[in-house]
């Protein structure tokens, strides 16, 4: 009797035993999954100090610095921020901040020079609204390829735009677009009339099925190309931000919370360890392949009369950011997909047969214009989040 109360006693205490273990590993992996959680940003997404420069109604700059304010917003090539700004209370002048070049991804400097000129038609379109008239210089001294213009500031009038009132909520839109909503034409028309330098820049649409087949049939396989490259995939890979204690500390890359996931994975990120590259490189052609280019409403392409000139890069790039602040302005969801362009660049940096160089020629239909940039457009699906940026400070002297 005593015996079978000591085995029954026991077994209690074993079975206790396991229980309460059981639930100490619990708390204690729910534990380390929260802290984890807290630590790597789940749930602060869009928030400390990398994505204050968003909040422009805690924007103290007033003068010249209230424009680089709303520059440093702009579109800019894996949001590597190429940018130095020089102040003085009648100008700003510009610098491309080479040391912040996309390497193999964009030997020459195209995309680098597309995104200053992003930063620039922000900064005019600032100017507008305070209250100056801006001048601006391109390249000031042609010896200096890094000064790439001189913006002078004169007195003028408050010019107000939708442009400029979309500043802060554009954001680059890599989620899902609604298939069943397609884009009517009178915003094609009104996309067409952003563009101010209808002679140095010209945008041709892609619309039809048959016509995005191709072009999402083209992304696809530059993208398979380029993560077959190591040096453009590690390339690309080093502005993929992991860590969120990183990003809030360069304030620059791209995140998680800006591939247009849903809550769900986006936690689910970053709460596990951080992907390989070789990870990263597959989840990104499976978005290519089965996000990106099949849910695109219809495709853009930005040319110019010459791609390697710097200053028609630039050109494109101002109208890139009037295009992408017009589609802000109706909530429509727009997303640069240059890997036919990053692979064209890197045939011709080594010398290779020109593959996607010559279906970029084919597509652009007309040997006058060069393409430059193409980018996908649609109704989005889900909100887009920001993606960090360098403050003021960091980027005047
Ligand atoms: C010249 C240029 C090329 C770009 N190419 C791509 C691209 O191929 N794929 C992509 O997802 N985003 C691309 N982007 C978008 C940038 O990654 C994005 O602007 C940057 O990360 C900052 O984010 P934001 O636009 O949301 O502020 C490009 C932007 C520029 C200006």
């Amino acid at each position: 009797m005593e015996a079978n109360n000591k085995a029954a006693k026991q077994g209690m205490t074993r079975r206790t035993f396991i229980k309460k273990t059981g639930i100490t590993i619990f708390i204690l992996t729910s534990g380390s999954i929260a802290f984890r959680a807290l630590d790597q940003g789940v749930f602060s997404s869009s928030s400390g100090p990398a994505y204050e420069p968003w909040d422009i109604s805690k924007n103290e700059y007033d003068g010249p610095l209230a424009l680089v304010a709303d520059a440093i917003l702009a579109a800019n090539p894996h949001n590597s921020q190429p940018w130095l700004f020089k102040v003085t209370d009648t100008q700003i002048e510009l610098f491309a901040d080479e040391a912040r070049n996309l390497g193999a991804m964009d030997p020459f400097r195209r995309e680098m020079f597309m995104g200053l000129g992003c930063a620039i038609e922000n900064l005019m379109l600032s100017a507008a609204y305070n209250e100056y008239n801006p001048t601006i210089n391109y390249f000031p001294h042609a010896s200096d390829p890094n000064y790439v213009a001189r913006i002078t500031l004169e007195q003028g009038s408050k010019k107000e735009s939708a442009l400029y009132k979309a500043i802060s909520i554009r954001h680059t839109d890599r989620g899902a677009y609604d298939i069943e909503r397609p884009i009517p034409a009178e915003i094609f028309q009104h996309i067409d009339n952003v563009i101010e330098e209808k002679e140095k820049v010209k945008l041709t649409w892609f619309k039809t099925e048959e016509e995005k087949k191709l072009i999402g049939d083209l992304i696809v396989n530059a993208t398979a190309a380029i993560i077959q490259d190591y040096d453009m995939s590690t390339s690309s890979n080093m502005w993929f931000k992991e860590n969120w204690d990183d990003l809030q500390e360069s304030r620059d890359g791209i995140t998680l919370d800006a591939q247009g996931e849903s809550i769900w994975t986006r936690a689910m990120g970053k709460i596990l360890q951080p992907l390989s590259d070789d990870q990263n490189n597959q989840f990104w052609l499976k978005s290519t392949r089965e996000r990106h280019t099949a849910t695109a409403g219809a495709y853009g392409l930005i040319s110019v009369r010459d791609a390697s000139d710097n200053l028609e890069r630039m050109l494109a790039g101002r109208a890139w950011q009037r295009i992408h602040l017009y589609g802000s302005t109706q909530n429509i969801g727009m997303h640069p997909l240059n890997q036919p362009n990053e692979m064209s660049d890197r045939e011709k940096y080594l010398g290779t047969k020109e593959k996607f160089g010559m279906e970029l020629k084919k597509i652009t239909g007309d040997s006058s214009w060069q393409g430059l940039f193409l980018f996908r457009l649609g109704y989005a699906l889900k909100d887009t989040l920001p993606s960090p940026r360098r403050s003021v400070d960091q980027v005047t002297f």
